[in-house]
């Protein structure tokens, strides 16, 4: 089942395309990965699911999103659309952890509160349940009140990643999720990932051919803004896989 269909899609700086006709859907429940060089448009095609690239400046996007969440569907560039909505149910984590310079609880009461109006004993139960799935809860039980940005780079992503997954997101968006964490905490976010299929939908920019390799059930390769080749686990064989590897990194 396909939960997002993008097609069409052309999404350009200063009128200089970095994603280029753009056909693709995303098979609900999987991990999609998305490989390519540097500049080929990875990150630009991501944040064309959530409309995130029009808080860009000169950014313009042509083709279309249609989302079939199981809240219902959401056409992403309908001009009715709530774009809050949009990115409340589309969540995104980013390549450098993005923490608030606030309490590591406040960062998840705010966005509770601001976006689902969830407040008091139910807000910290979700943080506290979020910190529990990404492995980090054992770690800062005993100072939630202590300033997040204290906190090391993999466990501030490892935070981000908690905080979009307690604003219960039906699709997650994660670029280069581990780029900027040591080893140990860029495995405990793989297998989390992983353990986060089928009941959430995930697309990852992997930096990491070995990454794409364990988290991909579908692999995309992009090139010049364009998608150039593609992977499917269920009707591919290790050797198809290889062969893309070897053209993305
Ligand atoms: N905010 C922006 N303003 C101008 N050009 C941009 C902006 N973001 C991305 N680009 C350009 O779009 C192209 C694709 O970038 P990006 O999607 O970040 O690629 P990737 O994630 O694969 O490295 C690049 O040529 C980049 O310079
Ligand atoms: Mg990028």
């Amino acid at each position: 089942m396909t939960i997002a269909a993008i097609r069409n899609l052309t999404v350009a700086f200063n009128r200089k395309p970095a994603c280029r006709d753009i056909d693709l859907d995303l098979p609900a429940g999987r991990i999609t990965v998305l490989v390519g060089r540097s500049g080929s448009g990875k990150t630009t095609l991501l944040r064309a699911v959530n409309r995130l690239n029009e808080c860009l400046e000169n950014s313009r996007t042509t083709g279309s999103v249609h989302l079939d969440l199981p809240s219902g569907p959401l056409d992403a560039y309908s001009p009715a659309t709530d774009v809050e909505n949009l990115r409340r149910r589309v969540g995104m984590v980013f390549q450098t952890p993005a923490v608030l310079p606030v309490s590591i609880l406040r960062n998840f009461l705010l966005p509770l509160e601001l976006t689902l109006s969830i407040t008091g004993p139910e807000a910290k139960s979700r943080a506290e349940t979020a910190l529990r799935d990404v492995g980090l809860l054992d770690e800062v039980a005993d100072r939630l009140d202590h300033d997040a940005t204290t906190l090391s780079g993999g466990q501030q992503q490892r935070l981000c990643l908690a905080r979009a997954l307690a604003l219960d997101p039906e699709i997650l968006l994660l670029d280069e999720p581990t780029a900027s964490v040591d080893h140990r905490s860029a495995e405990i976010i793989e297998n989390l990932l992983r353990s986060l299929t089928p009941r959430l939908t995930l697309a990852v920019v992997s930096h990491s051919l070995r990454q794409a390799r364990k988290l991909a059930d579908r692999l995309l390769l992009m090139r010049d803004g364009r998608l150039v080749g593609a992977w499917d686990r269920e009707t591919g064989d290790e050797a198809g896989l290889d062969a893309l590897l070897d053209e993305a990194f």
